[in-house]
């Protein structure tokens, strides 16, 4: 082997990832509803957006402030705010709304109970929920025996908005202190809790300046939905309260999620099997579970993931920075995904492939079927790791990941020390700055 060889050969490397790298990452552009809010984004270059505080608004905006919309205050319907259950009131005040378009007014400086509610569409173009007070979860459990997995459902509304810096709390404390997964609790059991705010095949929903508090399992959900815009949700939830994810996509198209801030106990933002063209950008995470795609597969599912653009993340002492988790025994693929710009503080797994994920208490069977991991781009991803493992791809033995890219990843120990990379049946291409590397 002549000594130029070695040259020729990372030469050659190089040609070959530029070219994969420039025909790979096409991310096709989001729909096009309107174009302020959905864009093409490009590889390696910072796309500025105009800064908006989180959970702030200054004042209306032209969409909300026409006169000739009528509001609608849930008060005018006889909620009370008085720690009574004010279900029939926004139940009222809801069809009065959703039949004209209107504003449903949630006013601020009260609290209103809420019992298990849906509230169905569709309604007439630009219903909006303006939120500026809290709703707050009924605390008896017993209300919740029908269905133990919803507290606030929006069933099939369209062009529907939820705005107003209000907050949605799940007062989820006594729900979580029955899970498995909170520390020191035996006898303990499993059974479903309910997702605080969830909407059910939803299309061209916006969704703005809300808060979410400690809710019973996920926080806010989205099933079935097409074109939703998310912006300046602010989530919060103590570290250890189980399943408390902020932000949970599932079987969604053209989604959009910025600006927002999330610290659970769970994942900050999760992005489950039937997702396409999920934009995530500008988002603060921790603490929790990092930014996660699936789990896929469960159960021996076919799962479905393509075009997931990360954008401008910051995590914070998190379990996971971004991770992708599989079960064995699944199939189908999750593939054009990419994590760009994203700042790692003292995260314990900052890059992570996990397809041997298993939470349950038996251990997981071996299998061979596994999902497809392919198209995975890293770029430009900084900062520290609490552990020593700061990049870890365990894909699977018989379905390896495909065309993994690294491009400038530096990930440097919290405590001082080196990092390590295990890198196990992957096929990665680097480029630029890359530590650690995956050792031989
Ligand atoms: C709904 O809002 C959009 C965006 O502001 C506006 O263009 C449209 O005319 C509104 N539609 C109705 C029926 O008010
Ligand atoms: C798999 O299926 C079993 C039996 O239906 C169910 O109890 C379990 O929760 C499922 N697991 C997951 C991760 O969905
Ligand atoms: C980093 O994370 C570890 C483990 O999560 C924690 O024990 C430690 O206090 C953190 N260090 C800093 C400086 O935040």
């Amino acid at each position: 082997m002549s000594p130029q060889t070695p040259i020729i050969t990372l030469f050659m490397i190089l040609l070959a990832s530029l070219v994969l790298c420039n025909c790979s990452y096409i991310v096709e552009p989001l729909h096009q509803t309107n174009s302020e809010y959905y864009y093409p984004l490009h590889d390696g270059r910072l796309i500025k957006t105009k800064h908006q505080h989180f959970g702030h608004i200054n004042k209306l905006d032209t969409l909300f402030s026409s006169r000739s919309r009528g509001m609608i205050s849930v008060d005018d319907f006889g909620a009370k705010a008085d720690g009574s259950d004010d279900r029939e009131a926004f139940k009222k005040a809801w069809n009065e709304a959703c039949s004209k378009g209107a504003i449903l007014v949630v006013p601020k400086n009260r609290i209103y109970r809420l019992k298990p509610i849906t509230f169905s569409g569709p309604c007439q173009p630009n219903t909006t929920f303006m939120i500026y007070g809290t709703i707050e979860a009924w605390p008896q459990m017993s209300a919740y025996e029908e269905d133990r997995l919803h507290w606030i459902v929006f069933d099939s509304v369209t062009n529907f908005n939820v705005d107003g810096g209000g907050i949605f709390n799940g007062k989820g404390k006594k729900w979580w202190k029955n899970s498995c997964k909170f520390t020191n609790n035996l006898p303990c059991n499993d059974e479903p809790r309910p997702t605080a705010v969830t909407f059910y095949n939803c299309k061209n929903l916006r969704v703005k300046n809300i808060n979410f508090k400690d809710a019973q399992k996920m926080h806010v959900a989205f099933f079935r939905c097409f074109n939703v815009f998310v912006s300046n949700l602010v989530v919060t939830a103590p570290e250890n309260s189980p399943n408390t994810d902020g932000i949970h996509v599932a079987e969604s198209q053209n989604i959009d999620i910025r600006k927002s801030n999330i610290g659970t106990g769970d994942d900050c933002i999760s992005i489950i099997s039937g997702s396409k063209n999920v934009q995530v950008i500008d988002i603060t995470c921790g603490p929790g579970h990092g930014i996660s795609i699936g789990s896929l597969g469960a159960n021996n599912s076919e799962a479905e993931v393509v075009n997931v653009v990360v954008n401008r993340a910051t995590l914070t002492g998190t379990t996971n920075g971004v991770r992708i988790k599989t079960w064995q025994g699944g199939s189908g693929y999750a593939r054009n995904i990419k994590f760009m710009n994203i700042v790692m503080q003292n995260v314990t797994n900052p890059i992570i492939i996990d397809q041997y994920y298993c939470d349950q208490t038996e251990p997981c069977q071996e299998q061979d079927k596994a999902v497809q991991l392919s198209h995975v781009l890293y770029q430009n991803i900084r900062g520290t790791s609490a552990s020593t493992v700061a990049i870890k791809f365990a894909c699977s033995r018989t379905v390896p990941c495909r065309e993994i890219y690294l491009h400038d990843v530096i990930l440097e120990s919290q405590g001082g020390g080196g990092t390590t990379a295990t890198c196990e049946n992957v096929r990665y291409v680097n480029r630029g700055k890359f530590y650690p590397q995956c050792s031989p």
